[in-house]
């Protein structure tokens, strides 16, 4: 275990370090004794504390230490912006950026391509070059999707990996913990911080039996979809295993893993085995290939592993399955699929088949679904509905244009758009149908909320692999079941279309088409970031102040939220997220969604300087302009939703000193501490109905102490005595420097000056 083999083709000098993990996995083995889950194996051999860290599944707060970063590039400004503020002169563990998500499907790769160029070209500008000052590997737009690229190039089985997207569990086809996180998470990361992660669950998916015809990798997961629901994943990893894992490609497991995120599974994964081995060989890694074979055993669950949910699947039973509309865990086997779109009045029209995105682009479902193509246009017929490629990275786009798929695609009538995220994300001018108007498009992707693809919430998208979106696509219709239905050929004659057909890899090798990767130079001292002052898209972002050391007095409370105040309500999103890279723009919608407990509306505060009633941001604004701090008092389960750290970034750069209430939802409560906030519950919840939205506080900050309560002295502004309320808070002594250094990024600046 101790040869020395790269992470990547792309890198030098990072080695993947079996020999470190199987020491870390035996000490937790001792400790625990017990056969353990393949999620188990992964995240405990990556402890940062083997001997000290409290582990019981689904309680305990692990913290670990992840082999890599990868961030998209909506989600990358903020990451990278606060990371520049620690002052560090590089990454401290391995990262990526990748542009997949603002590229706009209009008119067609290439010249879509080049309008997404010119209109974010700030944001690009700035990601390349903060990227190579920081050694970060930048995957230029036209790339690809970002997990797709990972999967060709960084995941290695065994491998714990965050990512700032929710489908970065994808990774798990290769054998790797791939977690999606907030931008918060990964800044830790790249800071040297150690990630925190709450023990999950593991519900076990045994697989039996062998597909064929019809059924494909993804009908698995949208099955499981159907059994477990949008919520059943939540706090646990999805474990594959049993003798059906062995006939599925690689990239067929990393579709079942990606599409994992609908159910809420904090990751999924797949037993490394000989297919994982033949895609490592086939991506130019088969180093990678025999050294995890030499470390095989611990790449899998134990015999006799226990699992806190088991699911089986027989595969050789298992129907194709379209899912939705509106929902992806609405399963609806094809046999069973028509009566469906009866009953409930579906719109039977298909407008448009989409096949491609991060979930369903490799090279088996290009090929696949090119065979289908092929026998239409054999029989003389093509697409009836629109019909759009979206190939996921540029070597699966090179290689299927080599190959030949791409041309029979597109004689079939396929529109071939960019190596992008596309109308997966509503990056996606649609033009046939008007908004409002009832309509159905089915997709090879992973999600299909309202308005998801293009923004009309009368859209009806379904769900299902690229063989049945081809197959529909040739109907035009949804009443249609390829495996019992005729077509006619152009001669009108009847025919059946035959079972789709495909290579996993090609049998040539891969074709890395066009060089899209920027490398971090060696010498990265002279290089700018570039970010001009004028920009309101991106701004750099100045360290907080570090505390005065003071208790606070006389504090206003700039709102006294009541009931619901999700991360949604602090910072929405919908237009705001154009200015996720630039805080103080983005701070004019903090809190914007929060109803005021005084007058019941929101957005709409009693500024205690002037009198007047004013938006909550222009509120703040006015307070910090005159020196002003302030709380915010806010009801149960404040900030629960995403882990948007622009919900913490906030009220702390409009001059926010704490956040007072019911209680917290724990990422937020993290996310506000290490911003320099001090988040604070009432010891007695019942405290929070002995505030008026227009008292004044003070704050005693000076006795802040591990495990110790503070005191909020409140002036009520009724006139009267003043009164104390005792507050708790769960800062441990890591965190409280965090507090007095005014966030836990300066307090990693300092450890790193000194
Ligand atoms: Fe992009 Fe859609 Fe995947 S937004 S990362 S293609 S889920």
């Amino acid at each position: 275990l101790s040869k020395k083999v790269e992470m990547t083709n792309w890198e030098k000098g990072h080695y993947i370090n079996y020999a470190k993990m199987n020491e870390t996995l035996n000490i937790v083995r001792q400790r625990l004794n017990k056969p353990l889950t393949y999620a188990e194996k992964i995240l405990y051999s990556h402890l940062d504390d083997p001997h000290g860290q409290e582990i019981e599944r689904g309680k305990s707060y692990l913290k670990l230490r992840p082999d890599r970063v990868a961030c998209q590039d909506a989600t990358a400004q903020m990451a990278i912006l606060q990371f520049m503020s620690a002052g560090m002169p590089s990454v401290a563990t391995p990262t990526t950026v990748h542009c997949d998500h603002l590229i706009e499907a209009q008119i067609g790769g290439e010249k879509d391509l080049e309008r997404a160029k010119s209109i974010n070209k700030e944001v690009y500008d700035f990601l390349s070059s903060s990227c190579a000052k920081y050694n970060i590997g930048f995957w230029r737009p036209g790339s690809g999707i970002i997990h797709q690229i990972i999967l060709e190039n960084y995941a290695f089985p065994g491998a714990l990996m965050i990512g700032t997207d929710s489908h970065t569990p994808n990774a798990g086809g290769l054998g790797m913990a791939a977690i999606g996180v907030g931008g918060a998470d990964a800044v830790d990361v790249m800071a040297n911080l150690p990630w925190e992660l709450k023990a999950p669950k593991v519900i076990g998916v045994k697989l039996t039996g062998q597909m064929s015809g019809w059924t494909s990798p993804k009908d698995i997961i949208l099955k499981v979809a159907g059994i477990l629901t949008v919520k059943g994943g939540t706090g646990a990893i999805i474990e594959y295993h049993g003798p059906g894992v062995e006939n599925i490609s690689c990239t067929g497991m990393g579709t079942i893993c990606n599409m994992g995120a609908e159910i809420g599974a904090t990751t999924s994964l797949f037993p490394f085995n000989e297919n994982m081995y033949k895609y490592l060989s086939s991506t130019k890694r088969k180093e990678i290939g025999d050294f995890a074979r030499s470390y095989a055993a611990e790449l899998r669950e134990d015999e006799g592993a226990e699992y806190d949910e088991l699911v089986e699947i027989n595969l050789s039973e298992l129907e194709p399955h379209i899912n939705g509309p509106f929902t992806p865990d609405l399963a609806t086997p094809i046999s069973k699929f028509k009566d469906a779109v009866r009953e409930n009045k579906w719109p039977e029209e298909l407008k448009v088949g989409l096949i491609g995105s991060c979930t369903n682009s490799s090279y088996e479902d290009m090929s696949r679904a090119a065979s289908i193509a092929q026998d239409a246009l054999s029989h003389g017929i093509k697409a009836k509905a629109h019909f759009t490629v979206t190939p996921g990275s540029e070597q699966i786009r090179a290689t299927i244009e080599r190959d030949g798929q791409m041309k029979t695609l597109e004689d079939f009538g396929g529109m071939v758009l960019a190596n992008a995220c596309g109308p997966c994300i509503g990056q996606w001018d649609r033009r046939d149908v008007k908004k409002g108007e009832p309509n159905s498009i089915i997709s090879s992707y992973n999600r299909n909320f309202t308005g998801r693809n293009d923004a009309n919430p009368a859209t009806h998208a379904f769900v299902t692999s690229p063989d049945l979106v081809v197959a529909m696509t040739i109907a035009g219709s949804l009443n249609f079941n390829p495996l019992t239905d005729t077509l006619k050929d152009k001669d009108g004659n009847d025919f059946m279309l035959s079972a789709p057909t495909g290579d996993a890899l090609p049998s040539q090798g891969f074709d890395p088409g066009s060089d899209t990767y920027q490398a971090p130079p060696e010498d990265r001292t002279s290089i700018n970031v570039a970010v001009s002052p004028q920009s309101d898209r991106l701004q750099i972002l100045e360290p907080f102040q570090a505390w005065d050391g003071k208790d606070a007095n006389d504090l206003p409370i700039l709102i006294k939220a009541k009931g619901k105040t999700t991360t949604d309500h602090i910072s929405m999103a919908g237009p705001w997220l154009k200015y996720r890279g630039h805080l103080d723009n983005i701070s004019n919608n903090m809190l914007i969604g929060a109803i005021n407990s005084a007058n019941g509306e929101a957005n709409k505060v009693h500024n205690s300087t002037t009198g007047e009633w004013d938006a909550v941001p222009a509120t703040a604004r006015d307070y910090k302009r005159k020196g002003i701090k302030w709380v915010v008092v806010g009801d149960w389960n404040y900030g629960e939703g995403s882990s948007r750290e622009h919900a913490a970034l906030e009220p702390r750069h409009l001059g926010g000193l704490a956040i007072i209430t019911r209680s917290f939802a724990r990422i937020h409560e993290t996310n506000l501490k290490k911003q320099g906030m001090l988040p604070l519950t009432f010891s007695n919840p019942d405290d929070y109905d002995k505030l008026e939205p227009d008292d004044k506080v003070d704050l005693l900050c000076t006795q802040l102490a591990v495990g110790k309560p503070m005191t909020l002295r409140v002036h009520p502004a009724k006139g009267g005595d003043a009164f104390d309320v005792e507050l708790s808070h769960t800062f441990n002594e890591g965190q409280m420097e965090w507090f007095k250094n005014g966030s836990a990024l300066n307090t990693m600046a300092k450890a790193h000056k000194s």
